[in-house]
């Protein structure tokens, strides 16, 4: 073990990685350096309870902490994030090791709180109060450049999916300041960043709460996409049912607003989407498709959807996979709906066995690997832009040296460029060649900027 390091390992959203990445800025703007696990004196677990499985992970996690240091008291060990909001101080009990938790909004406090545990050998510290408004945290260590940064724009849901522990795990929806906002965007360009990912449960529903600065979400985007040195912006998670005309038309009037979102469907069914309490039904979601698509012809779609809710019939999971094969996705993350204790679904009847949601939730993806193959192969020949992130991943002796970036579309392009090199945060003009099963090949045209 060595004095003053930490290492983070990190599970769930976007929104957690970005709390891991700050936490790691503020501790080293304290004096540590990250270190492997095995020669750590912090060990902070960043955790999800979205599913079942995330939850089990955590334990799993501790477990390897304590095998890996061979359970040292002098490794202070702390839980973080949306495991840590619901079990609380029963880490304590679980884990001896575990000697701070820390909820969405206590992160903000744990670097503070590290420095006085390692200091006070007996004492536990929870940090598990959810604030009022968006405590904004102090400012941390710059990391290594970065082409693609992610920042925070609010924090937590009022929706109350019913199926979801979101709005429990993070809290009420709170709007950060968009001066703060444009703050993060502009130092985050000046470490390098040319695309920035602006971060949040429900982000076209920015503003829309007591905390609001009067800036709507379109507004914000406008400020953003202004940003000298701005290549790109994207921006994860819309809900459809806030998603408002001006949110379609940003989709036409800035450049710098790439042509792909991320739209949640969760269900082509309308009596399922009425029990999630989704509160949009697929007439309104393939309206709000076609929309987008008239102002950006070429918008690439993806979502999230959930198979065997309490109650789905094999009609309702049909009418999934026809909403599926009409938006055409990209791609799509799906999951078996899983119990989550304290969320309204769990009280729901009519439990889906596991046999019978794996089964569809088979089918559901062998359509999106079609999909997502048709996708790729249709961008064969067509001329884009690449941001350069870094070497591909080798596959082989026989691979050629190859970098990777992605497309204004988020799919992942590996293009030939020579060995030895730094590219990342370049930009490269290419024309894709080939589709792979994930992924698409290209050459570069041009010189790179
Ligand atoms: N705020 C975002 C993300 C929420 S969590 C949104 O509204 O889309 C990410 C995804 O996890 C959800 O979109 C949903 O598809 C899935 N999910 C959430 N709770 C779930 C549960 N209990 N069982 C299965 N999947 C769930
Ligand atoms: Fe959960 Fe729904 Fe909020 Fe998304 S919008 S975080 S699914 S409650
Ligand atoms: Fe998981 Fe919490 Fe994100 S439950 S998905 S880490 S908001």
């Amino acid at each position: 073990m060595q004095e003053r390091t930490f290492h983070i390992i990190t599970f769930g959203c976007q929104m957690n990685v970005h709390d891991s990445q700050w936490l790691g800025g503020a501790l080293r703007a304290r004096g540590f350096a990250e270190a492997p696990l095995e020669d750590a004196q912090v060990v902070v677990v960043n955790t999800c309870s979205v599913r079942e499985k995330p939850e089990q992970k955590v334990m799993s996690a501790l477990g390897r902490i304590r095998q890996v240091t061979g359970g040292d008291a002098r490794v202070l060990v702390g839980v973080a994030g949306c495991v840590a909001q619901q079990l609380g101080t029963a880490f304590f009990e679980k884990e001896p090791q575990v000697r701070l938790v820390a909820g969405s909004d206590g992160i903000g406090a744990a670097p503070a709180a590290v420095e006085r545990l390692l200091e006070e050998p007996d004492l536990r510290l929870s940090l598990l109060d959810f604030t009022d408004s968006y405590v904004e945290r102090e400012a941390g260590a710059p990391g290594p450049a970065n082409p693609v940064a992610y920042v925070n724009i609010m924090q937590g849901c009022d929706n109350f999916c019913t199926y979801c522990i979101v709005p429990y795990t993070r809290g009420r929806q709170k709007s950060r300041a968009s001066g703060a906002i444009l703050d993060d965007c502009r130092a985050a360009l000046e470490n390098g960043a040319r695309e920035i990912t602006l971060l949040g449960q429900n982000v076209n529903a920015f503003g829309r709460d007591k905390h609001g600065d009067g800036t709507s979400f379109a507004r914000l985007l406008a400020l953003v996409a202004e940003l000298p040195g701005l290549e790109r912006l994207r921006y994860v998670t819309p809900h459809p049912k806030d998603m408002g005309p001006e949110d379609v038309e940003a989709f036409a009037a800035l450049p710098q607003l790439c042509p792909r979102l991320h739209l949640p469907l969760q269900s082509g069914s309308d009596v399922v989407l009425r029990r999630m309490h989704r509160r949009y039904d697929s007439a309104a979601y393939l309206d709000m498709v076609a929309r987008l698509r008239a102002a950006r012809p070429d918008l690439a779609l993806s979502t999230d959807l959930i198979v065997g809710f309490p109650g789905e019939s094999g009609t309702d999971f049909a009418a999934t996979l026809e909403m599926v094969r009409a938006c055409g996705f990209m791609s799509s993350f799906s999951f078996c709906y899983s119990d989550r204790p304290g969320a309204r679904a769990a009280l729901l009847p009519g439990k889906i066995p596991s046999a019978v949601a794996r089964e569809r939730l088979l089918r559901l993806q062998a359509l999106q690997d079609d999909l997502g193959a048709h996708w790729l192969q249709a961008r064969v020949g067509a001329s884009t832009t690449l941001l350069l992130e870094g070497p591909s991943p080798r596959e082989g002796d026989a691979a050629a040296p190859s970098w990777q970036g992605r497309d204004p579309y988020g799919a992942l392009v590996h293009v030939p460029l020579s060995a030895g090199q730094d590219y990342s945060g370049k930009m490269a003009r290419v024309r894709i060649t080939e589709a792979k099963k994930h992924s698409l090949m290209a050459q570069v045209q041009g010189a790179l900027w």
